[in-house]
């Protein structure tokens, strides 16, 4: 956990600009403390601990704006600028090195059961008040523009996606304008079948 901590704090100085120092990034970036109580709430979660796991996420929300779900699982190097209004659903899984602006929803459409939400895979941006739904993938090096919505929809790897409903407008450095596939949403094992999907 203490690890991953470290990456989490790094990407803050790799990816937030307005960031001078570590001291100043520690003491005063709540979205860092957002994603460190998660880390820990986590790691308890797993354990199987009840309900304080849930009592640490809501104390989180009300402390930072930021809800995400106990369960949710989250790579390393973890940056979420801003923070507020950011919600991370209890099935979500979060690949390595991904930014998330304020106002982005990882959620679920309401109609499914056990896998329910979002699977990014690395290196993926989502723009501010981004909203993913359902048990979608996205692949590796994916942009998703600000206000862009997709929902049941997969995400390829190297685009970019941007509108309502989501386009690729850029795939492998070339412009384009793709509609995305509707989703292969019958997974249910996460970054595995991810994997499983994206060697097809
Ligand atoms: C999507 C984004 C990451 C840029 O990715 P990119 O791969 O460099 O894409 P480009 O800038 O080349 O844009 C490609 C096309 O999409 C359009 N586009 C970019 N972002 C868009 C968005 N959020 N919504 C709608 N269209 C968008 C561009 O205008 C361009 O259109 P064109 O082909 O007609 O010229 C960026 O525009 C963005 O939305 N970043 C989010 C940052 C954020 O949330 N900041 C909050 C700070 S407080």
């Amino acid at each position: 956990m203490f690890k991953t901590i470290i990456e989490d704090i790094k990407a803050v100085k790799r990816n937030d600009p307005a960031a001078k120092n570590y001291v100043e990034v520690l003491l005063c970036h709540t979205p860092l403390h957002a994603i460190m109580m998660h880390r820990f709430s986590h790691v308890i979660n797993n354990i199987g601990i009840p309900i304080l796991p849930r009592f640490i996420s809501a104390i989180n929300r009300f402390l930072t704006g930021v809800e995400i779900h106990p369960a949710a699982k989250i790579g390393k190097g973890f940056f979420i600028d801003h923070g507020t209004g950011v919600v991370i659903g209890e099935t979500a899984e979060i690949g390595d090195n991904c930014v998330i602006f304020h106002n982005v929803t990882l959620g679920g459409t309401g109609k499914h059961i056990d896998k329910r939400h979002p699977t990014l895979g690395n290196n993926v941006l989502v723009g501010t008040g981004a909203i993913l739904l359902g048990p979608i993938f996205i692949g590796n090096n994916v942009k998703i523009g600000a206000d862009t919505t997709i929902i049941m929809k997969d995400v390829p790897s190297n685009c970019t996606v941007v509108g309502t409903p989501g386009q690729i407008v850029r795939l492998n450095g070339k412009k384009v304008r793709i509609k995305l596939k509707k989703a292969a949403y019958k997974h249910t094992n996460g970054i595995k079948d991810k994997l499983a999907w994206e060697t097809k």
